[in-house]
């Protein structure tokens, strides 16, 4: 079961399973995610989709949940804040329930927001972060805090068989066009033609991992011997400046677009990079792919979207 399974990561998520001959059931209530994402699935003989809101309880047989029902951008997990920390919290209860229950393996899909802003570069995962806990970050930092405290409660108290993934900047195919965050603004902006916007400076960093280099480590801590509990961080440790993300999108989509600079918005982190020792270590994982090649793989995704986008229109 992939729960978020027509979102952007969990629809290639769910592909990869099918794949290599899962049966996969994608449950997910449409919140962020679209039918359009997993619309080649939909007739693959061994594709279920549930429509279900995980924040109720869930009674399924399965053999494996990855949960990762959550809107992930801020614009998207700020506009209704109460259900985002219930989607994480709630949500986590119901689906550690179900593991129980079926006495099955369940991944978490956290993220590098445990951090918050941090104080130490690379993030290993050993630092316990540094978290606004009251501010409009908080609902999905602080949610998915208390979700990986639940995965690691169930699994003392009631020995459910977890892993836990801390995720970092992912970009891809099938990412929400207009959703804000920083890579599908920067190439919706230059296919565009529209000045790309840099919050401050635009010096801070990120890190950037595929998708694919992302879904290949998913399915790595998933099938990893039970003593690997995690949290296990899954990034691309290649750090870039917002400016050097926007160059190179112009670049790629040979736009025309200018920068235009604008306020840093609240709690942005300065930079963000992932430690991925652990996971080189235990699952013998590391991203593959490079930004130029990933963004040359994407770029042709929003330029579909863009056209069918124009074909609406006109229709
Ligand atoms: N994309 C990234 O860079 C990134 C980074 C860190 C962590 N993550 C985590 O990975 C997971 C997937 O992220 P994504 O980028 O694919 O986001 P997404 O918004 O594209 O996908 C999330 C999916 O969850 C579904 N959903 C939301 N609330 C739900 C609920 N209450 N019940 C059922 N379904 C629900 C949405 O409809 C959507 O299909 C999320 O948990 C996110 O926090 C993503």
């Amino acid at each position: 079961m992939v729960t978020g399974g027509a979102g952007f990561i969990g629809s290639h998520l769910c592909e990869r399973l099918l794949a290599r001959g899962d049966e996969v059931l994608c449950v997910d209530n449409f919140y962020t995610g679209s039918r359009a994402n997993i619309e080649s699935l939909l007739t693959h003989p061994r594709f279920e989709l549930m429509r279900h809101d995980i924040t109720m309880p869930l009674y399924v047989e399965v053999d494996q949940i990855y949960n990762l029902a959550c809107p992930a951008s801020p614009i998207h997990y700020q506009f209704d804040p109460v259900q985002t920390t219930k989607t994480s919290v709630h949500g986590a209860i119901n689906m550690l329930g179900l593991a129980k229950r079926m006495k099955c393996r369940i991944f978490q899909a956290s993220t590098s927001e445990v951090y918050g802003d941090p104080e130490v570069h690379p993030q290993p995962e050993s630092y316990w972060g540094h978290v606004n806990p009251i501010g409009y970050r908080s609902c999905y930092d602080e949610g998915k805090r208390c979700a990986e405290t639940l995965f690691f409660d169930y699994h003392r108290q009631h020995k459910v068989d977890i892993k836990v993934a801390r995720i970092f900047n992912t970009y891809g195919p099938k990412m929400h066009p207009n959703d804000g965050r920083v890579v599908s603004n920067f190439i919706m902006q230059a296919l565009l033609g529209r000045p790309i916007t840099i919050y401050g400076e635009g010096l801070q960093t990120r890190s950037f991992c595929y998708v694919d280099d992302l879904v290949e480590g998913f399915m790595r801590l998933m099938d990893s011997p039970a003593g690997i509990t995690g949290p296990i961080n899954l990034g691309n440790p290649g750090e870039f400046t917002m400016i050097e993300l926007a160059q190179l999108v112009i670049e790629l989509t040979h736009s025309k677009s200018s920068l235009v600079h604008q306020p840093l918005p609240p709690d942005d982190p300065k930079q963000r990079r992932p430690d991925i020792r652990l996971a080189k270590e235990k699952l013998a994982w590391e991203p593959k792919v490079s930004l130029r090649e990933g963004l040359t793989k994407a770029i042709p995704y929003f330029e579909q979207v863009l056209r069918q986008g124009r074909r609406a229109t006109a229709a």
